[in-house]
């Protein structure tokens, strides 16, 4: 342990002038450290306001210093002590080796792997999201410590899942605004772990990122792709829909930087638009960190959308846009000619140096060598109550899609041999996802399976594209020889992906065969088992009667197999829901996947997204989930009547096309403290204990063109069996019972609003009343 970075100060003083051994020991150079040509100047006083000192570093720059900031690879300023940086580290559900900042290896061969985020969504436990936004951010600086993580993580990805092909569906928390935005406060805060300094200028223990904003939900389909793709969105949309999460992220959350996206919306690319970034980011919602490009987006924008007729137009695009940092080398590149040509002056660059430098400061990067949490180290990394915390995401993040008459779980002690079966039932790397690093240890599904029972196993098609030549027939005797049979299917990155949107929504190539033959083969119950992070339309499983259950397993992470054996089982009762909508194959056959309108229009017949504005066929809705006990509702307290005061205004026309009735407009409400209690009194009726998560939906009154509903609450409880809680929620008038008007605005509308829960619903009228003197 000679190189815990906690003994380092120790080292140092006994042997104060072993350069070598201090070299051999502390592979990081700090700036400020001890020996730095700038000790004592004020950027270095760690005591002085943050702003004082980045306006005392940004003065003593030259202008090629100044240049070579604002790129993820930022050089070093030898003459001031300022070693280089590398911006870019992801930490998406785990400290991630995908950025360049990043480098797993030596004592540090693997880190935590969680669930991939749309697994964790399903969970719909907010303290679970804060939790492992913690452990990722002890990880990511005990890596830091050893030389082998930056501190700015580019996670988390908080775009909506707009439409079910999207291959980085799996990234994100899901369909819903309200959940998303929850996610990204809850893991953000989780990751920053923001203490002391002054208000609004915390210190933070890792900087998070939300990313990619906004309208980014498509890669590359049917010779679209996101590098030229032109998102065409509603302010309805943008201001009910897409901009939600990245709101919350910044206002609630307090997040240290937003990444724009490569695509343009409504014409402009995100990156150089300064209505999106400067008007809406930075003014509006007050971003206290920076804004960073998506991956060489600035040459994307110049080069593939042509946008700006010279480099240095696209260089002042991105500079008077509000973006403050380029991740890629063209802000590197031509910022200087830029300023000779007279397109961005010195102002522009110290302006986004000074967003950048501000969160370096509260990172504690100029503090020397007296490191906060210098502590941390290898002990910190993939420590047991980290691991088994993976275990716990894992087994909240299971889905019991179907469970025929109490077929699940099984139980160990009446089965022989259990038949093992699907291209994914031993995986590993599969379970992870994208976006992750070398986990501590994996347990495929076989593995978790064989702590129960006595197995055969058959991968039934050699990978999840099966097509051709497959090693079905096998599959199909191993289940007709066992009492029960458990198939894992599903998908890898090789079907959904970063750059791959999938055009079909079924099981890849023979995998329905592969189930159907072997479910009809087994004379004792089939478990189908489905690792995917995007649905898939297994509507001939649903109603394939010798298929007893199915289980949703996402990408469960590194204890994936231990969690799904755990479910199947009983020693853990399922009590995940789904964050998307499951459609029919038929809903993507007829919607284009580049209409981005979250509303239907009846006269196109588009049938509109998600469980908000889609009132088609679906294989499950959103927020399905079945579970082995039985969970009652009562409603404890909501009120019956509710007004909103007018602040000096008089309630108006609800003018809108779709809308009509009264309503209030959210800026003349009297807001503070403005908030519904919805308490409810949840029973645990079954025989089992277990989790189950309170949904709490709003229908506006009729005649709207707002969502039919909307999720606007949900808490999660555990009760014993038999046990009654009472959950106490409250629904914020402004913000969670306003319609956003065709203009972006949000009225509160007038009239009967209801609160649906479970199989409850409560009705709520709503009346303006002017304010009294
Ligand atoms: C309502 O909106 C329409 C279209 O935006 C506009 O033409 C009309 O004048 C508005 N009416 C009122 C009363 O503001
Ligand atoms: C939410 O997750 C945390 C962390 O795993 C756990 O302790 C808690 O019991 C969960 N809540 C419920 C209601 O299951």
């Amino acid at each position: 342990m000679a190189s815990s970075p906690s003994l380092l100060p120790l080292l140092l003083l006994a042997i104060p002038f072993s350069a070598a051994l201090v070299g051999a020991a502390a592979p990081r150079a700090f700036a400020c450290g001890r020996g730095s040509p700038a000790a004592g100047l004020p950027f270095c006083q760690s005591w002085r306001p943050v702003q004082a000192r980045v306006r005392d570093l940004i003065g003593r720059l030259t202008v090629p210093e100044k240049v070579a900031l604002l790129v993820d690879n930022a050089a070093g300023v030898p003459r001031l002590g300022i070693p280089a940086y590398e911006w870019w580290s992801e930490a998406l559900h785990g400290v991630a080796n995908v950025g360049p900042g990043v480098r797993l290896g030596g004592a540090y061969p693997g880190v935590t792997s969680f669930p991939q985020v749309i697994s964790s969504a399903a969970s719909f436990n907010a303290t679970l999201w804060e939790l492992m936004g913690k452990v990722v951010s002890d990880e990511a600086r005990a890596l830091y410590n050893a030389g082998r993580a930056g501190l700015t993580f580019w996670s988390p990805n908080v775009n909506i899942y707009r439409d079910p092909r999207w291959g980085r569906g799996q990234e994100t928390p899901g369909e819903d605004p309200t959940v998303s935005a929850r996610y990204a406060a809850a893991y953000v805060r989780g990751l920053q772990q923001p203490y002391g300094g002054p208000r609004g200028h915390s210190r933070l223990k890792v900087a998070a990122c939300c990313k990619h904003y906004t309208a980014y939900d498509l890669d590359n389909w049917n010779g679209y792709d996101r590098f030229h793709f032109n998102a065409k969105v509603s302010k309805q949309d943008l201001e009910d829909t897409y901009d939600v999460p990245f709101k919350a992220c910044v206002v609630e959350g307090k997040v240290a930087s937003v990444m724009c996206s490569y695509n343009q919306v409504n014409g402009v690319p995100s990156c150089a638009d300064p209505n999106l970034l400067r008007n809406t980011i930075r003014g509006q919602w007050r971003l206290n960190g920076y804004i960073v490009s998506d991956c060489d987006s600035v040459d994307v924008y110049y080069n593939l959308q042509h946008y700006g007729s010279s480099p240095e137009d696209a260089v002042a695009y991105a500079l008077k846009a509000g973006l403050d940092l380029d991740c890629g080398p063209f802000l590197g590149k031509y910022t200087e000619s830029a300023l000779n040509k007279g397109k961005v002056s010195v102002a522009d660059i110290d302006a986004a140096l000074t967003h950048t430098i501000a969160v370096q400061m509260r990172l504690g990067m100029f503090d020397g060598d007296d490191q906060p949490f210098g502590n941390l180290g290898q002990q910190d990394v993939c420590s047991s109550a980290h691991r088994n915390l993976a275990l716990e995401a894992a087994r909240q993040a299971m889905v019991l899609l179907k469970n025929d008459a109490g077929a699940l779980p099984l139980s160990p002690s009446h089965l022989g041999t259990v038949a093992v079966i699907g291209p994914n039932s031993d995986v590993t790397n599969t379970m992870i996802g994208n976006y992750a690093g070398n986990p501590c240890a994996y347990t495929s599904p076989l593995q978790g399976i064989n702590k129960y029972v006595k197995t055969v196993h058959q991968v039934g098609c050699n990978g999840v594209a099966c097509g051709g030549q497959q090693p079905i027939e096998a599959a199909v005797e191993a289940a007709r020889r066992a009492d029960a049979t458990i198939l894992v299917v599903g998908l890898d990155q090789s079907f959904e992906a970063e750059g791959r949107d999938r055009v079909s929504i079924l099981l890849p190539g023979r995998q329905q065969e592969l189930v159907s033959k072997v479910a009809a083969a087994c004379r004792g119950p089939t478990v189908l088992v489905i690792m995917s992070g995007g649905p898939l339309d297994v509507s001939f499983a649903e109603a394939d009667p010798k298929i007893a259950a199915i289980l949703w397993a996402g990408y469960p992470g590194q204890a994936g197999g231990a969690a799904i054996a755990d479910v199947i089982f009983g020693t853990h009762n399922p009590g995940g829901k789904l964050p998307v909508t499951w459609y029919p194959q038929d809903y993507v056959d007829k919607v284009p996947m580049t209409n981005m309108a979250m509303r239907p229009d009846p006269s196109t017949g588009y049938p509109g997204r998600s469980y908000r504005f889609y009132k088609g066929p679906v294989v499950y809705p959103f927020g399905h989930g079945l579970t082995y006990a039985k969970f009652t509702h009562a409603l404890a307290l909501a009120p019956t009547q509710l007004s909103v005061q007018l602040a000096g205004f008089r309630a108006e026309p609800f003018n809108s096309t779709a809308l009509s009735g009264r309503a209030v407009r959210v800026t003349h409400a009297r807001c503070d403290g403005l908030s519904i209690p919805v308490h409810v009194d949840v029973t645990n009726a079954g025989d089992r204990d277990g989790a189950h998560t309170v949904l709490v939906f709003w229908r506006p009154p009729s005649g709207h063109g707002a969502a039919d509903k909307q999720l606007v609450a949900f808490e999660k409880v555990h009760l014993a069996a038999g046990e009654r809680a009472r959950v106490a929620m409250g629904v914020d008038v402004c913000k969670d019972l306003s319609v956003a008007d065709a203009s972006g605005i949000r009225r509160i509308p007038l009239g009967e609003h209801s609160l649906e829960i479970g199989d409850l619903t409560h009705t709520i009228s709503l009346k303006a009343e002017a304010l009294r003197r």
